[in-house]
């Protein structure tokens, strides 16, 4: 019998490791075993899954993941999507940002993309520039991204919400939209709520 110790052991961590960074898996084993590398620069990395009132019924749950329509890495409008790989975020000084490798980390924004009272927020990954209409003009400063639990939350001045809306926008290309003031869904888009289940905390020493 070969040894069960060593030399097989480091292979199947590396297996994770490249399994991991090829598909995303948001197993514990792959998001710790990477997080070693990049902890130094974030504080707890994890994938966000949005619930719908469908809720999490094992039998009809499809997971959704906060993710973007555009290439991986580069700004855009944020979506809610059925990613097979979804991509990390962190919050850090009550910034949310995306995590795409060491030398790619965007802010997600948040822009008042209509100039309406009415209407609401729109979401992207980096300042905009890059996707149409909204830009860095457009930016609603002073938000605060925090997590209640498991659940994600923006602030504006008193205001706080942890409900996002997906919509579709007037080219038919899905957005997803917050009311500062928690407000009823509107018309043609679907709510909900946002989720970390697997955050992992950088202790200083991994
Ligand atoms: C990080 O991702 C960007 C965008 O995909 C890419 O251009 C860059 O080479 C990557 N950097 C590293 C260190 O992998
Ligand atoms: C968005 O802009 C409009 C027009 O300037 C303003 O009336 C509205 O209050 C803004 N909404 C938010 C949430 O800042
Ligand atoms: C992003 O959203 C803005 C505002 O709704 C829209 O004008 C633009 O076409 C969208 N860009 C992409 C790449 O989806």
């Amino acid at each position: 019998m070969p040894s069960r110790q060593g030399v097989p052991h480091l292979a199947l961590v590396s297996i994770l490791a490249v399994i991991s960074t090829v598909f995303s898996i948001p197993v514990f084993e792959g998001i710790s075993a990477w997080s070693s590398s990049i902890g130094s620069l974030v504080p707890g990395v994890t994938v966000i899954e949005a619930i719908g009132s469908g809720g999490t019924d094992p039998l009809t749950y499809v997971p959704l993941y906060m993710s973007t329509e555009g290439p991986r890495g580069s700004p855009g409008n944020v979506s809610v999507t059925r990613d097979p790989s979804p991509p990390l975020f962190y919050i850090a000084n009550n910034e949310l940002y995306h995590f795409h490798n060491e030398s790619t980390i965007l802010p997600i924004q948040v822009h008042n993309s209509t100039q309406s009272a009415k209407l609401p927020l729109q979401l992207t990954i980096g300042d905009g520039e890059a996707t149409g209409k909204l830009s860095r003009r457009t930016i609603v400063p002073g938000g605060n991204w925090r997590w209640q639990g498991t659940m994600l939350r923006y602030d504006q001045g008193t205001t706080s919400t942890p409900l996002f809306f997906s919509c579709q926008d007037a080219n038919g290309l899905m957005g997803l939209f917050l009311h500062p003031k928690p407000s009823p869904t509107p018309e043609g888009c679907t709510a909900f709520t946002l989720h970390s289940f697997s955050r992992v905390k950088y202790s200083g020493e991994l």
